[in-house]
């Protein structure tokens, strides 16, 4: 299944004495309606969750215990993963009754920990930094704390992050107006165990608020590994649905595609008609039915959902029985489960429907109606 382009440094050591912890318990609240039923992590993305994207590339790395910690939905994670063995890993689960923050979230899951070391992950980033590189730079740096950094065009969503000629981190300023450096925090850590430990426990902490500011200012080594790979975040549903068409591509690194490769992915049970085109790595789920002249480009249509025939739809997600009227136009949308949307009618630029939402025909426009 997997292929060769997107499989993990081939032969790659187990990483020593480490541990990954996988943070997955965000609410997702840019994501909704998707996440109101399903954790962000758990969403179908290039035909399985995303999670197992994660996870494909962490058991690629070597890492082959993983703590996963959860909250909202927490539920949905095991019954899909398990233990972990049909993964190829071994998963414990920690839940929050109520979410401690990622800083509280971190320090909760410090009894599961087998070595001295753990590699932390945002649960919600599509990678392809080298894990293992990332791991020796943090024991030549012999730091207390290793930060995965990337350079984007916008830093203000998210951690800045400056470091200085040898590598250090002289300052960290989560989402600000005026960020002091375009390099930012990609969500991927080295911790030792013992720093780890000293957050406090039982309580709300931000490790992107408190604990990293923290530990600079008192003095403790936290070094950055910058690098080029890919990188997306996928909390938002323009990035979730380019996210989704990359791993179709092959484009974002993964050894967890359900198929080959290619211009789109359709699932099994899937029924996509000769006469439509269905492209821009876009995912057709599990009984999907794409109709006569229609157009799939870019997008995700989860299980069920209906594209009728001469309908449009461009990096949208298109939600479980969802069905999409004859000539109806959706672009930057995400339509809810079991929303009709009308024949005719054109939903764009970011518009998000509530799921069992129901559209009449031709009512909603956006061009001239001639
Ligand atoms: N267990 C648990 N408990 N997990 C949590 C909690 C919590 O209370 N809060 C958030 N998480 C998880 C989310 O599920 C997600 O996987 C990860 O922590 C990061 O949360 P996001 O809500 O996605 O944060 P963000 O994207 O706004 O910002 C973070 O990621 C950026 C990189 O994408 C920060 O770490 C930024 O500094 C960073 O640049
Ligand atoms: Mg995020």
């Amino acid at each position: 299944m997997a292929t060769g382009a997107n499989r993990g440094t081939p032969g790659a050591q187990p990483l020593a004495d480490t541990d990954a912890v996988v943070l997955v318990g965000g609410q997702g609240t840019r994501l909704r309606p998707l996440t109101l039923s399903t954790a962000k992590p758990m969403l179908p993305t290039a035909g399985v969750p995303f999670l197992a994207h994660l996870l494909s590339r962490i058991r690629a790395a070597g890492l082959n215990h993983v703590v996963l910690g959860t909250s909202y939905r927490a539920e949905t994670f095991q019954e899909y993963f398990g233990d972990g063995s049909r993964f190829g890993i071994e998963i414990d689960y920690v839940v929050e009754e109520t979410p401690l923050g990622t800083g509280g979230a971190i320090r909760n899951v410090a009894d599961r920990l087998r070595g001295s070391t753990a590699m932390i992950f945002n649960g919600d980033i599509l990678s392809g930094v080298d894990l293992g590189a990332l791991w020796r730079t943090h024991r030549e740096a012999a730091a207390d704390v290793t930060l995965h950094l990337v350079r984007v065009p916008d830093p203000r969503r998210f951690g800045s992050v400056p470091t200085d000629l040898f590598g250090r981190v002289t300052a960290f300023v989560e989402k600000s107006d005026d960020p002091p450096t375009d390099q930012i925090n990609a969500g991927c850590y080295v911790f030792e165990r013992s720093v780890l430990e000293a957050i406090p426990a039982g309580r709300v902490v931000s490790v992107e608020r408190e604990t990293f500011p923290g530990l600079l200012a008192a003095g403790a080594h936290l070094h950055g590994y910058v690098d080029a790979s890919y990188w997306l975040d996928l909390g938002t549903p323009a990035a979730f649905v380019r996210g989704s068409a990359d791993l179709v591509q092959g484009l974002a690194p993964t050894a967890a595609l359900p198929g080959a490769v290619g211009v789109a992915l359709t699932l099994p049970g899937a029924v996509v008609h000769p006469e439509s085109v269905v492209e821009g790595g876009s995912t057709i789920g599990p009984g999907a039915v794409v109709g006569e002249g229609a157009r799939v480009d870019g997008s995700v249509l989860l299980d069920g959902a209906e594209i009728a025939p001469g309908a449009q739809v461009v990096r949208s997600v298109v939600g479980r029985e969802a069905v999409i009227g004859a000539g109806a136009v959706v672009t930057d949308a995400v339509i809810g489960d079991g929303v009709r949307v009308g024949a005719r009618c054109e939903l764009i630029g970011g518009i998000r429907v509530w799921p069992q939402v129901r559209i009449p025909d031709g009512s909603v426009r956006f061009s001239a109606d001639v």
